[in-house]
């Protein structure tokens, strides 16, 4: 089965955990979109809820499709949030950020009573790091220190112009594949740095994993 289908698979399940009056956090990214579709299609059919979206490209979907989207000021507290994720590991640890919007997700993760991570197969890995973490920062010097740090930073790019987030940060691709740095040391380490906004290491706040696997959906529960 394609990935494309085990997303799907995974959105669908997901959905399942949402109730009637509930404020919800939507992700970002082509996992996310099925999720969204889902949602979009409930609520044409009576459902009511609320929707903090986690991009402007989420956002845009979640109101083409009529759902209600409010800030995250005017939600407070959010009931859950279903994301997408580069990698997620046995212990629920997430790599996130490959389509950018690592610092809204990160924001909106923490203040979600329920994270519920979704994914294709390919996603299910023992030890995070094959995939590049993104860092958004906001000065040049920082990719001296990175190097400093030997790990190995590239400035993303799209086409010829540096990439920028809707936050308008630029992302910095960092290797950590080698560390022999503890995540959640290394986690606080590059916050340290100043104009280091995020990191797309989420290492605390999954509480559900959803992968889709050919047909079936595999939920793990931390
Ligand atoms: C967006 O910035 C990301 O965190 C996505 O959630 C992540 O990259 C997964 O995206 P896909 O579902 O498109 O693989």
């Amino acid at each position: 089965m394609s990935a494309l289908n085990e997303k799907k698979v995974a959105a669908l399940e997901a959905v399942k955990y949402i109730k009637s009056g509930m404020t919800v956090g939507l992700g970002t990214g082509s996992t996310a979109f099925y999720m969204i579709e889902a949602i979009g299609e409930m609520v044409q059919n009576g459902l009511e809820l609320k929707a903090v979206a986690t991009s402007d490209e989420t956002e845009k979907l979640a109101k083409k499709l009529g759902i209600h989207v409010i800030t995250l000021a005017e939600a407070k507290r959010l009931d859950v949030t279903i994301d997408g994720a580069d990698e997620v590991d046995e212990d629920f640890q997430l790599i996130k950020g490959g389509g950018g919007a690592l610092l809204r997700e990160k924001i909106v993760a923490h203040n979600s009573d329920m994270n519920i991570i979704i994914a294709d197969s390919s996603k299910s890995v023992s030890k995070l790091g094959k995939f590049k973490l993104p860092i958004p920062f906001a000065t040049q010097l920082i990719i001296k220190e990175l190097e400093g740090m030997k790990l190995a930073p590239v400035q993303r790019k799209r086409g010829a112009e540096d990439y920028k987030t809707d936050e308008n940060n630029d992302i910095v691709d960092i290797d950590i594949w080698d560390t022999d740095i503890k995540l959640t040391d290394l986690e606080q380490q590059l916050k340290t740095i100043p104009g280091i906004v995020e990191t797309g290491l989420f290492l605390t706040t999954t509480n559900l994993v959803i992968i889709g696997k050919g047909e079936k959906a595999i939920v793990k529960r931390r």
